[in-house]
């Protein structure tokens, strides 16, 4: 019998041996460089090695904000996935950003990645969003925040995702650059809704996931390039729409 089990912490109570762990989780089954990885990245990112994190980075970029939260899974008592999220405000909308999903190889495809985002939502939630290469991890939030990727508001995406972004506490985020045709008529690359993020993860494992997923559905972000990442922003379909606005600022705390 399996024991699976969910935790979710605020960025505070996140530990050094919870990030040792999430950092040897990620560096063992997050993915492998890309054959471009070295000239886009540098020397480190050989081609077909591990792409790895050390918790420093996971803190520092991973949890930037006071109101970043951690949750995880174990099966018996292995971590079997993790994700991190980071929070901001803009416009008196609350954003929930997932900085990072991983899934151990050995627990893919059971659910567990839509489980971990489902139990990062927090009822003062306004907007959801991720950027991946992985189709999976676009579906898993799709479904986590229950708008079905494919009538997901590519038009609210289109007017907000330039605001959000740059209002983001972490870097790779206000960084990242929007490409692809719903930011601009004139993209011809078949890119729809992606960013240049510069980060050359192999993408083989994406790619296929992608043909497959394509068999069943009309896949609504577009093609997936070297160095880019898919971007999806959702807005929050509200659980508890009476709260007041106080307990909605609490909701953290
Ligand atoms: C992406 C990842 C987190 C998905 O984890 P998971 O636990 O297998 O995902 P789930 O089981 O919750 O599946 C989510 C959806 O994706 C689909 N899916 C999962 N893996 C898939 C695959 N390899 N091919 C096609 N579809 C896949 C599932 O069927 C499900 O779709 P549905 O909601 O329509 O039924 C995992 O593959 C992973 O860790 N990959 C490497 C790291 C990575 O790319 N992380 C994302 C960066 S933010």
């Amino acid at each position: 019998m399996h024991k699976t089990v969910f935790e979710s912490f605020k960025s505070d109570q996140v530990t050094e041996e919870m990030l040792d762990e999430a950092a040897k989780l990620f560096s063992e089954n997050y993915g492998v460089w890309s054959e471009h990885a070295a000239e886009g990245m540098g020397k480190f990112a050989k081609a077909g090695r591990p792409v790895r994190l050390s918790k420093e980075r996971l803190r520092n970029e991973y949890l930037p904000s006071e109101t970043s939260s951690y949750v995880r899974v174990t099966v018996n008592d292995n971590l079997a996935g993790n994700a991190f999220a980071c929070r901001w405000s803009i416009d008196g909308r609350t954003i929930c950003w997932i900085t990072q999903l991983v899934v151990h190889h050995d627990y893919r495809e059971r659910g567990l990645a839509t489980r971990l985002l489902n139990e990062t939502r927090l009822d003062g939630d306004d907007v959801y969003g991720i950027m991946s290469s992985h189709p999976a991890a676009c579906l898993a939030a799709s479904r986590a925040y229950g708008r079905p990727i494919d009538t997901a508001s590519l038009e609210f995406m289109k007017e907000n995702a330039q605001s959000i972004m740059k209002a983001s506490p972490a870097g790779y985020v206000r960084d990242a650059k929007l490409q692809g045709w719903l930011f601009d008529s004139e993209d011809t690359s078949g890119l729809v809704s992606s960013v240049d993020t510069g980060f050359f993860v192999d993408h083989e494992e994406p790619l296929a996931a992608l043909k497959w997923v394509r068999k069943s559905m009309e896949w609504p972000l577009g093609e997936l390039l070297e160095g880019h990442e898919f971007i999806l922003i959702l807005q929050a379909k509200r659980r508890f729409r009476f709260r007041s606005d106080s307990s909605r600022q609490n909701a953290m705390s």
